[in-house]
């Protein structure tokens, strides 16, 4: 019994620490677009369209798979963000430079920044074009 419990609970920290993608995609958009409006993230962010800055796939597609993603952004959101973009060349992505400087968020929550940096890192980014 106690074997089968463990063996449970070692599959549900499976899931949970990849929840997101579990969902499909217009699920994590509409979670996305429910946060983000929440704290007014969409005056300068969508999902596809740059606006003041970088649309949230091609953020997405910079950070997937790369070791301590999750905390850099968050910190990136609560801490404030000063000219990464520029450094990493958003012309890569077919995009002209944006805005440079992101003030500090101060209305998220960490708990809730942590978690739409998460939903945004599973977004679907197979589309997403990266020029050589
Ligand atoms: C006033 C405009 C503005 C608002 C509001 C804003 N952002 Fe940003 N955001 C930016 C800009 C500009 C950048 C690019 C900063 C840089 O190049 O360092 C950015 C970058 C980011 C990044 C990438 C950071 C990195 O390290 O590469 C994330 C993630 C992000 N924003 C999420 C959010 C979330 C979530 C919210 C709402 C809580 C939010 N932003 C609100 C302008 C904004």
């Amino acid at each position: 019994m106690r074997k089968l419990f463990l063996g449970l609970l070692g599959t549900a920290l499976l899931f949970s620490i990849s929840a997101p993608a579990g969902q499909s995609q217009k699920e994590i958009e509409r979670q996305i677009l429910k946060i983000a409006k929440k704290y007014g993230c969409l005056t300068c962010h969508d999902i596809d369209r740059p606006k003041n800055s970088i649309p949230y796939r091609i953020i997405a597609k910079e950070y997937q798979g790369k070791p301590g993603a999750v905390k850099q952004l968050v910190q990136s959101i609560k801490g404030a963000s000063f000219a990464k973009w520029q450094k990493i060349g958003p012309e890569k992505y077919g995009m002209k430079p944006r805005a440079i400087y992101m003030p500090r968020q101060r209305s998220i929550p960490v708990e809730e920044a942590e978690k739409i940096v998460k939903l945004i890192l599973s977004l679907d980014t197979s589309k997403v074009k990266v020029k050589k």
